[in-house]
């Protein structure tokens, strides 16, 4: 079973900096019946998701998603993060082109989970603080964390410059998809019983032929208003089976410990 991580970090050493041609792999889909189907995938709208980031090693390339907690700090998954120096965590803010960036801010200290990979691919978040504040505005905002866990009948907004296909380029305009939640033990099961899957974990699904791909890793899963879940890991792409997110109920504590300036594993 082949189980990947959804950043782009292996293309940046195969490509050129600036790969945006395809688009991502997102199709029709029904949250709750025949109606509001969306054919061939949907571009957010200027503004759908103020707090979006694309994490840039190289200003011009993107590798991965995240989302802006407040002025300071930006939450992403650890993969994304993980042995890079903060000079290679560029954070580009209120833009639905990555390549067309209304701010730059630059990283000061990387905070990955202490658990991080800890079984094989659990604990995958990780906190980016920034050497200065974010400026908010109509197309830059903080987004709220959860205060209750997902559940069924939930709807769940992915956002993301991720891929169409495995491995391709990231694609220029955001992208949106509404997926529904899939219960862990359920995943846990259409899975196999991965030992990748854990109690850190919050399933999506809407179809086959939609989905997270490659350079949506660590992007937000928002529901109700609240941050509640980071792309994570999935069979790729859109295959028919869910995707895996870090579920940001459960790293709550964590969160906000590290916010504050206490580094402690509660895991
Ligand atoms: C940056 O934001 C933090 C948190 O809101 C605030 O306490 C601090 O004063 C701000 N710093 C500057 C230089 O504006
Ligand atoms: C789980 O096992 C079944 C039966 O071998 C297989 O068809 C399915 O693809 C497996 N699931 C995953 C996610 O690989």
């Amino acid at each position: 079973m082949q189980l990947l991580w959804l950043s782009l970090s292996i293309l940046l050493l195969l490509q050129p900096p600036n790969f945006c041609q395809s688009k991502r792999l997102v199709g029709p889909y029904e949250p709750t019946g025949p109606s509001g189907r969306i054919k061939g995938g949907e571009e957010a709208e200027i503004g759908f998701a103020p707090y979006q980031v694309s994490l840039q090693p190289i200003v011009g390339s993107h590798n991965c998603g995240g989302a802006i907690l407040n002025e300071q700090w930006i939450i992403t998954a650890g993969h994304c993060v993980e042995n890079y120096i903060p000079a290679l965590v560029n954070v580009i803010t209120g833009t639905n082109k990555y390549a067309e960036p209304g701010a730059i801010y630059y990283t000061e200290e990387i905070h990955m989970h202490c658990m991080y990979d800890q079984p094989y691919m659990h604990n995958d978040i990780a906190l980016v603080k920034l050497t200065q504040n974010i400026t908010f505005n109509e197309l830059t905002q903080p987004i709220d964390l959860p205060t209750r866990p997902v559940r069924s009948g939930d709807e769940i907004v992915l956002t993301g410059w991720g891929a169409q296909e495995p491995y391709a380029g990231s694609v220029e305009n955001l992208q949106k998809l509404t997926l529904g939640f899939v219960p862990l033990d359920e995943c846990y099961e259409i899975f196999n019983q991965t030992s990748s899957m854990g109690v850190g974990h919050l399933c999506t699904f809407s179809r086959e032929g939609e989905g997270t791909c490659h350079g949506d890793s660590g992007g937000p899963l928002v529901s109700n208003g609240h941050l509640v879940g980071l792309v994570n890991w999935g069979r790729p792409c859109g295959v028919g089976f869910p995707d895996v997110q870090a579920d940001v109920f459960y790293y709550l504590d964590w969160v906000r410990s590290t916010i504050s300036g206490n580094d402690r594993c509660y895991y």
